[in-house]
């Protein structure tokens, strides 16, 4: 298959039920994930770990494309073999995050703006040099009192828009990622209604941008209850109302859907994908570009232990195959056992 363009990278990246392994935390936010787990976050360990995901068995036939953070691109294996070559070798793509993080956004201190514009034409020629086909931007929307504002869509979505345009001139694809915190006590439909202007905002904007859709990938929120509201909406409440939502606002052009997981469980994530695609009826492929989702067992499992990588690698291969099978519709929990 060649991988010359921009449709068919995205094209690849989801093709046969395969998503993304996103691997791009931020140095601060991997500490975090060692933390939880007693070890230091260090240069090296933050290798070691990575490499270890990247050679797990079950990265091949399930996972399209590797999201990484800048440090990560530019490392090599204990035994000097590139990361983006291992990845490369595990027949995934390997993807770079380009955004810089959040700031207070004028005017609305509780909100945020995605920061990562300037020189980022540069960056992108620099990531492509170093192999990038895929690229990320993560733009943050809160809901709560008075919240999201018009201004935090209409500014969080027109960045991700020009960022799209710059990154399609350095030929990678732009990963676009509006994400609608789960965090808060609202209901499923306070969701629905931020995930819809977000989306409406988002589209118009990459259309005057001229952005080439059949060259993006969108990666959403799902359409959920907030985590701390005590009516937590079914597993099928979710996946129909995450299919009204995208349906309504999403142009048929785009090659591929893949969700964050955004703090579900990793069971969760899986049977919220699976039951979207028992339902069907929809051109774009759906499919998962997940985070914690797909790397919490293995992280559990491995304990910075160099006895418990097998372990490891055998957790994160199992989460990318259920949710490989999720994305083609033929998962059931029986397969978990
Ligand atoms: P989660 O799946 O853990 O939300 O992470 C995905 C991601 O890349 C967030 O930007």
């Amino acid at each position: 298959m060649s991988l010359d363009t921009l449709e068919e990278i995205a094209n690849y990246i989801v093709s046969d039920g395969k998503g993304i392994l996103a691997a791009d935390e931020s140095n601060p936010t991997c500490g975090k994930r060692f933390d939880s787990i007693g070890v230091e976050s260090t240069e090296t360990s933050r290798r070691d770990y990575r490499e270890m995901l990247f050679r797990s068995e079950g990265m091949k036939g399930n996972i399209g494309g590797v999201i990484l953070f800048d440090e990560t691109l530019r490392q090599s294996s204990e035994d000097g073999v590139s990361l983006v070559n291992l990845i490369l070798d595990q027949g995934a793509l390997p993807g770079i995050k380009v955004d810089q993080g959040l700031q207070p956004l004028d005017g609305h201190p509780e909100e945020t703006l995605t920061q990562g514009l300037e020189g980022l034409g540069h960056r992108c020629d620099e990531y492509f040099g170093l192999g990038a086909k895929f690229t990320k931007w993560r733009a943050v929307i809160k809901i709560g009192d008075g919240m999201p504002s018009d201004q935090s869509i209409e500014e969080n979505m027109q960045a991700l828009a020009d960022y799209a345009k710059v990154v399609q001139q350095s030929n990678m694809v732009p990963v676009v990622e509006p994400e609608v915190l789960m965090e808060g006590d609202h209901t499923i439909d306070q969701c629905m209604d931020a995930s819809k202007r977000c989306l409406n905002a988002l589209f118009n904007s990459l259309e005057k941008n001229q952005v080439n859709l059949a060259g993006t990938i969108l990666k959403p929120n799902m359409v959920t209850s907030g985590s701390l509201s005590a009516n937590q909406a079914s597993i099928d409440e979710v996946a129909e109302k995450t299919l009204e939502c995208l349906k309504s606002e999403v142009p048929s052009d785009l090659p591929g859907i893949t969700f964050l997981s955004g703090g579900q469980s990793d069971l969760s994530s899986t049977a919220h994908l699976d039951a979207m695609n028992k339902i069907g009826g929809f051109d774009w492929k759906l499919s998962f570009s997940y985070g914690r989702a797909l790397q919490q067992p293995a992280l559990k499992a491995w304990l910075g232990k160099e006895e418990n990588k097998p372990a490891a690698q055998a957790a994160l291969s199992h989460r990318a195959l259920m949710n490989k099978l999720a994305a083609r519709g033929e998962w059931s929990e029986s397969l978990e056992k």
